[in-house]
């Protein structure tokens, strides 16, 4: 079992570097199944999601190179038509970019239906409409989802989104890049990382317009080429950054940011009273007197994002006053807030509304991460509390945070990585 020590109560001061994008890099990695050549790709975060994906490639025949920790090289010229591992497949929700990946280098795909963090029913029926509307044939069962296309391939085709999804969009991009004639999708999702798809796709000869606007429109070719592409910085680590001086106090460089991408994550933490200045490719983060109430309803981007619920949740906290939180992209994403009033935290939580009411202080204690950003929400408030905070089931931290702990040291954290025997160890020893 491996843990994360904290001695909180220290402002955090100093400079952090923010790595490349998760959501971006899990749907280029699948993407390039369908590049006929090689790709050169900078600023992969080197994260356990990462490594995940990068094993199914490796056991389809991908030749990946790795050319410093945050460099790859990647040719799947030689890739077989092979299955993904299932069991690979099952432990990360991005590997649903496969089917759009496999269904447009081979015409057919039969994935796993993927896993991932549980915030409730996580369904893919938007994913599977664009695949229809491309011409596949679509069928699940017995927890497989099994794409075919048509004899004469892939068609253009239209798709109206019912819910602006991310994962949905991303995929019908992935499956449309190499069919016959234009595919239209309408209601898409516009976060920054549908655009670096898109940036990475049209590198390698794609025609994709539109994205960042709720029209996307993929004109079909005949094959890609190999490239070099450059993955944009994570706006959810730079935000978690964020919120973690706004909560812990002290004065903070966040760089390697594209700072337009913060601006909803940025104005909150202004009117809770941090002051946030921006620079070309970094945000300064400070706080020094009290955090002020607010509320926020996540939303798809330029919305508040839900990967952020839960840090901004330990600001509010710590802020004065009451503070409502609405969740409004998933039907459970508040299972951390039990782990948080354990801490002293005061919030009540009523479907998909948490209602918080700041306290003075948070106290340290035993939590447990009980997803990504929940973890990350742990990490925060562990850094703000007094006394030491044990955080367990880390993995689900470091699926998507680079380096997290030399990150936070180099800030003047007191933070430790301990691997201790698991409980199921220790009763076999007894
Ligand atoms: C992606 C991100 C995740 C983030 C989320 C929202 C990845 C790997 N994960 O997840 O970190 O929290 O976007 O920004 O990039 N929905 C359907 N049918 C579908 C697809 C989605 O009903 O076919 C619903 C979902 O249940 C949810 C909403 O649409 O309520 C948004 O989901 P979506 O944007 O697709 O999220 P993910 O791609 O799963």
């Amino acid at each position: 079992m491996t843990q994360y020590i904290i001695r909180g109560g220290k402002p955090l001061n100093g400079t952090v570097t923010i790595s490349g994008a998760k959501n971006a890099a899990v749907a280029i990695l699948p993407a390039t199944l369908l590049v006929n050549g090689t790709c050169r790709i900078e600023n992969v975060p080197d994260i356990s999601d990462v490594h995940l994906l990068l094993e199914i490639l490796d056991r389809m025949g991908a030749e990946i190179r790795r050319l410093s920790p945050n460099t790859l090289e990647i040719s799947c010229v030689h890739v077989r038509d092979s299955e993904a591992s299932d069991t690979l497949v099952r432990r990360i929700r991005a590997s649903y970019y496969l089917i759009g990946a496999q269904l447009g280098r081979f015409g057919h795909a039969r994935v796993a239906l993927p896993g991932g963090c549980n915030f409730g029913a996580r369904p893919i029926d938007q994913h599977i409409k664009g695949f229809e509307a491309i011409g596949a044939d679509v069928t699940l069962s017995n927890g497989f989802v099994c794409a075919t296309a048509p004899e004469e391939g892939l068609t253009g085709g239209r798709v109206n989104l019912d819910v602006v999804s991310v994962g949905a969009t991303m995929n019908i991009m992935i499956g449309a890049v190499l069919a016959n004639g234009t595919t239209i999708i309408e209601n898409a999702a516009k976060e920054p990382h549908i655009v670096d798809l898109a940036n990475f796709l049209n590198a390698m000869g794609a025609k994709v317009s539109g994205a960042g606007t709720d029209t996307i429109k993929v004109r079909g070719v005949r094959s890609l080429h190999g490239g070099s592409y450059s993955i944009i910085p994570d706006q959810i680590e730079a935000g978690t950054y964020m919120a973690a001086v706004a909560a812990v106090g002290g004065n903070v460089l966040i760089q390697n940011v594209i700072p337009k991408h913060m601006d909803c994550i940025s104005a909150k933490l202004r009117e809770m009273g941090a002051k946030v200045t921006e620079y070309d490719d970094a945000i300064r983060v400070q706080r020094t007197g009290i955090l002020r109430r607010a509320n926020v309803k996540t939303l798809p981007y330029p919305g508040f994002p839900t990967d952020m619920q839960p840090q901004i949740a330990v600001c509010m906290s710590l802020a004065s006053g009451v503070s409502v939180i609405t969740e409004s992209i998933y039907d459970t994403r508040f299972g951390y807030c039990a782990e948080l009033n354990r801490m002293g935290a005061a919030i009540k939580v009523e479907t998909k509304v948490a209602v918080i009411t700041g306290v003075e202080q948070l106290h340290g204690c035993t939590v447990h991460a009980c997803d990504l950003r929940a973890g990350a929400a742990m990490v925060i408030a562990g850094l703000a509390a007094d006394g030491t905070t044990v955080v367990e089931e880390i993995e689900y931290i470091e699926r998507g945070y680079e380096n997290i702990i030399s990150k936070l040291e180099g800030l003047g954290a007191s933070i430790k990585r301990v691997e201790t025997p698991s409980r199921r160890s220790v009763h076999a020893a007894g």
